[in-house]
């Protein structure tokens, strides 16, 4: 695997694999993705494509994005235009669906700013995708089941944020820990919206007997995030690609555990099929549990054996007062719940994931800053 073409076609080939049955199950049936164009879009919307290809025709799923490009339009997104079972739509969730709305059978809504530098830049923005463009969905799905076009599946994307700082007792943590979070700090515009979308889902689930589940993803990283998006990883790439030491904007202290784009993708759609309705579902991965300096120093390892990078890991405070505020210590899932009900098993290693997702940007450096 030497190209980002090379790092794709694998993981594409893993994620197709690991969900021939769940994708099957789609077939033949129409799935709207909110937010397709932002960094989990990248592989749910190839993954789908990718099913596309190998299936007979009449099994297609048929593909629609919504997304207000509120991050910037992404060129691999443009370069699928075209695709004849792609439908990209302009659209803002937060306003009220097209009239011209088709009949989903499946749907996921994963519009909503999810790095921490932009959705602090656009807080009013992240909670109406989370609340009000939920509502409307839901709303929608309530209809069609009026209709007699009843939904199949409706994924929400929490967030592992919803648990905010856990106490030491609930790490790993469990899906039944309630969490602890502000609801006034400079993070609660996400942790407090999405904890109200779940709020809104499992009551609509259990109101209306909807097929309504919900994932609460534990930091993804890989392709797709691209380089700008101010995360620690592609922060590190950036440095690593300009031939600069890699800037750490913490103590490095805090700990985390990374899953690999390509295995909560598959965590995902196992969700959607699969999942139990008004159920919230940890996607992640439990270990290894590593500090964000170890991160780093990872990271210039692998970046000296694939690039010849020469530099090191330095500290410097972000200029961004708030860049730390609320930031949560310690931030590991139990999967257990996943793995029993749903087959989840992730299995991509940290130092594989962290490579390709080296190889990645080697080839997508540049991006839109947005
Ligand atoms: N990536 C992770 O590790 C992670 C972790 C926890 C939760 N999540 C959740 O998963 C979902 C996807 O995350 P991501 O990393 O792809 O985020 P992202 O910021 O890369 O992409 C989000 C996309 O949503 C779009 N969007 C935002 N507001 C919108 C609106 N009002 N109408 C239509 N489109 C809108 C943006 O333009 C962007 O394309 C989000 O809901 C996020 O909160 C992600």
């Amino acid at each position: 695997m030497r190209t980002s073409q090379d790092v794709i076609n694998r993981d594409l080939e893993y994620i197709y694999n690991k969900l021939k049955e769940e994708l099957a199950r789609l077939a033949g049936k129409k799935l709207l993705i909110t937010g397709g164009a932002g960094f989990l879009g990248y592989y749910l919307v190839q993954s789908i494509l990718y099913w596309n290809e190998r299936a007979e025709e009449a099994q297609d799923i048929r593909l629609t994005v919504y997304d207000n490009y509120i991050r910037g339009v992404p060129p691999w997104l443009t370069k699928l235009e075209g695709n004849k079972n792609l439908t990209l739509i302009k659209h803002d969730i937060t306003c009220p669906l097209p009239q011209d709305i088709e009949d989903f059978q499946y749907i996921i809504h994963a519009a909503s700013i999810a790095s921490p530098t932009y959705y602090r830049k656009h807080p009013i923005e992240t909670m109406d995708a989370n609340v009000k463009g939920l509502r409307f969905l839901l709303g929608y799905c309530r209809q069609q089941k009026e209709k007699n076009k009843p939904i199949e599946g409706f994924l929400f994307f929490s967030t592992s944020e919803i648990y905010g700082n856990s106490s030491p007792e609930n790490i790993p943590t469990p899906e039944t820990y309630y969490g602890y979070v502000s609801c006034t700090g400079p993070r609660a515009c996400y942790d407090e919206s999405k904890r109200y979308g779940e709020t809104l889902c499992v009551n609509f689930a259990r109101q209306y007997d909807l097929p309504i589940k919900i994932v609460r993803p534990f930091n993804n990283y890989g392709p797709g995030l691209k380089i700008t998006d101010r995360r620690a990883l592609p922060d590190f790439a950036r440095d690593v690609l300009a031939e600069r030491d890699i800037v750490m904007l913490s103590d490095g202290s805090p700990t985390r555990t990374f899953c690999y784009v390509a295995d909560a993708i598959v965590g995902y759609y196992k969700i959607l099929v699969r999942g139990q309705k008004g159920e919230a579902y940890n996607i992640g991965v439990e270990k290894p549990e590593i500090s964000i300096a170890d991160l780093a120093a990872r990271v210039v390892d692998l970046a000296r054996n694939l690039f010849g990078h020469k530099g090191k890991v330095v500290r410097q405070l972000s200029a961004d007062t708030d860049y730390l505020a609320d930031n949560p210590s310690r931030r590991c899932p139990s999967i257990a719940k996943a793995r029993n009900d749903l087959d989840y098993d992730p299995s991509i290693p940290l130092e594989e994931g962290l490579r390709r997702s080296l190889i990645w940007y080697y080839d997508n450096r540049d991006a839109e800053d947005a």
